[in-house]
């Protein structure tokens, strides 16, 4: 595939096999996250890949943190819904920006310009992930439920800058057809 056939054929994938997804695939979906442009060449990413047991641990936590945000009143959105879709996937990357702080903490801003830009470059990097995974076979979905669980899933990971979002990868048990899209004219003005 091209470059194009290639975004055109990506979908969101929410089923999952349960078959383990090879180390050498998954070294080069990362390295093509690393190859994404960035802000300065900052390359303001980290990514934390958990697979094996640590999965479940990963599933417990982000039930607890969506607990915590239903307990609080507070709606959870899809956050439920994502989390079944992370337990069935064998491999889930978390994406932090090592130069983002805390989203509770005032931002100057020149942090906020800061985080335009880093967060651009960590979502190059994403997108880089799963189109290179869409052409070694396997399904991908961008994941920011994990908003609903930010604080235990970053103390479970041993961080504390920002999380960016959650990739979950593995081969797919679904072939969804393509999600609506606005048509060009509708979103873009020539001047
Ligand atoms: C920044 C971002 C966050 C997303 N978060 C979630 C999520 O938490 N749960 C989920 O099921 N899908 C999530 N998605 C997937 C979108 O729902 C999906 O991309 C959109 O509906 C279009 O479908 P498609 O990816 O198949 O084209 C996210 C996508 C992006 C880009």
């Amino acid at each position: 595939m091209n470059t194009y056939e290639t975004i055109t054929a990506r979908r969101s994938i929410r089923k999952f096999k349960s078959d383990p997804v090879p180390e050498d695939i998954l070294q080069k979906i990362l390295t093509a996250g690393t190859l994404a442009p960035s802000g300065k060449n900052r390359q303001p990413w980290r990514f934390i890949v958990v697979q094996g047991e640590k999965r479940l641990e990963m599933i417990r936590i982000m039930r607890d943190g969506i607990a915590r945000t239903k307990k609080r009143g507070e709606d959870p959105g899809s956050s439920e819904w994502t989390t079944n879709v992370m337990e069935q996937a064998p491999v889930t990357v978390f994406i932090l920006n090592p130069h983002g702080i805390h989203p509770w903490l005032a931002h100057s801003i020149d942090q906020n310009f800061d985080d335009l830009v880093n967060v651009q470059s960590v979502g190059a990097a994403i997108q880089n992930m799963l189109l290179v995974a869409l052409e070694l076979g396997l399904g991908s979905l961008w994941i920011c439920d994990v908003f609903y669980a930010y604080e235990e899933l970053l103390s479970w990971l041993g961080e504390s800058c920002q999380m960016v979002a959650a990739v979950s990868f593995g081969y797919p048990d679904e072939a969804p057809a393509a999600r609506s899209r606005k048509p060009v004219s509708e979103v873009a003005r020539w001047i």
